[in-house]
């Protein structure tokens, strides 16, 4: 096949930068009322106390990262202007670190210089954490706020969460030494259900939610980034409307909305259509809703993966729906061939409750009669499950347990 001519020439886009998930907006429309909450709960460290902790939960693609990060940016330039505070963010993203320990050991060489890392396996725990204590002391700085973004990959070896927002009480880094915050960020809201009270009580000083956006909230904001995404005059007038109902109905997630309008753009672009229409959207729907929930399956803390992999197990026996405890023992199987630390039923029971919060899992309550309880049947959903198979059959470890790729 003769192929295409590569060329810059680009009739609907003008910058499709702007639409993808890595470009930072240097506003955040929509979201007044979460943003001076925050604000709110950053006024302490301004004044230069005691900084509270704060716990932000809400869905996926709904500001969370990218407002805390506009927030970050104000606040250093704010602080230029003061003398008596100097405040040093820290973010983490601990997407890929599933417990408490290697929380830690990253924060540690967060501020350490890159000829003295540590590595991130090996140290007994208490040493860790005592690492950790020392660069919080001896930092210059007169508050350290630590931002862990994606915290619930930790599931429950929560520790970190319970060590950090008391080690000024507890005189493990002196108030007087180094102020220190804590920021946890999650999508996951049977984590923040499932903390232990002991964690509640000091993380989630100040909770802030993020609501999912309506459809019209996404309309706005999707015509905002259109004005520099693309050519003048390109775009059906409709087009940014029917992408926010779609995503609004969907999900609420800006990511989404903002996704749809670029497969848009894109197929009109491919196609060679001098316009955007209604009909790029709709073709781009399907497209963009299967990417979505690939991503999410790949990003799905590993103990959820293993989960899934022993629901997958069980539908190959067709042994479906099946009760948490037939789950639980295919799961300990499986995790007893990849992973060192196999977790108890309850940690399980949680992960099939949060699979089945984001739609992966069915769940029905059966009632076995006069004084026989009640129990709970899980299935998949209506994702295919060849793509569930897929994404675990390429992640990391687990891929281990399919032999026959
Ligand atoms: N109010 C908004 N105005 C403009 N863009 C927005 C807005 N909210 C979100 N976005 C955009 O949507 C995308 C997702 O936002 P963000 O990464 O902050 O989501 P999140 O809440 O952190 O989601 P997750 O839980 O998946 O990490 C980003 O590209 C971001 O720029
Ligand atoms: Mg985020």
């Amino acid at each position: 096949m003769a192929l295409d001519e590569f060329t810059p020439a680009d009739h609907i886009f003008e910058n499709e930068e702007v639409l993808r998930d890595s470009h930072r907006p240097d506003e955040l429309l929509e979201r007044d009322e979460q943003l001076s909450e925050y604000q709110a709960a950053l006024k302490p460290v301004i004044k230069g106390t005691r900084p509270k902790n704060i716990f932000l939960v809400g869905q996926t693609g709904v500001g969370k990262t990218v407002g805390t990060k506009l927030i970050r940016e104000q606040f250093n330039k704010d602080q230029q202007k003061y003398d008596h505070i100097d405040v040093n963010f820290v973010y983490l993203n601990c997407k890929k670190l599933s417990n408490s320990y290697r929380v830690a050991a990253n924060l540690v060489n967060k501020f350490r210089p890159e000829d003295d890392q540590i590595t991130t396996t090996g140290y007994p725990r208490d040493m860790i954490y005592n690492m950790l204590y020392r660069e919080l002391r001896n930092t210059d700085h007169t508050h350290v706020i630590i931002i862990l973004d994606e915290i619930d990959s930790i599931g429950n070896d929560d520790g970190i969460l319970y060590e950090l927002p008391r080690c000024n009480d507890n005189e493990e880094v002196p108030p007087e030494d180094t102020y220190v915050g804590v920021i946890g960020i999650s999508n996951d809201f049977t984590f923040r259900d499932n903390l232990s009270a002991r964690v509640k009580d000091s993380l989630c000083e100040e909770e802030i939610h993020f609501p999912p956006y309506d459809a019209e909230e996404l309309a706005r904001i999707l015509e905002h980034r259109a004005e520099n995404a693309f050519v003048d005059d390109v775009l059906d007038s409709s087009v940014p409307r029917l992408c926010g109902a779609l995503a609004g109905q969907e999900s609420g997630s800006a990511r989404y909305a903002l996704n749809l309008l670029y497969k848009a753009g894109d197929l009109a672009r491919s196609e060679g259509t001098p316009r955007v229409s209604e009909d790029h959207v709709r073709r781009a729907e399907p497209l963009v809703k299967e990417n979505k929930i690939r991503r999410e399956l790949e990003r799905l803390p590993s103990q959820s993966h293993l989960t899934l992999y022993a629901v997958l197990a069980l539908h190959n026996k067709d042994k479906l729906p099946a009760r948490s405890l037939t789950i639980y023992n295919a799961y300990q199987t499986a995790a007893e061939e990849v992973v060192s630390d196999v977790k108890t039923q309850r940690t399980i029971r949680d992960r099939l409750g949060a699979l089945q919060l984001k739609g992966f899992l069915t769940m029905t309550r059966e009632n076995r009669g006069e004084g026989g309880g009640r129990y709970d049947l899980y299935d998949f959903g209506e994702i295919e499950i060849s793509m569930i198979r897929d994404v675990l059959a390429n992640t990391d470890r687990i891929d281990e347990l399919f032999p026959n790729k």
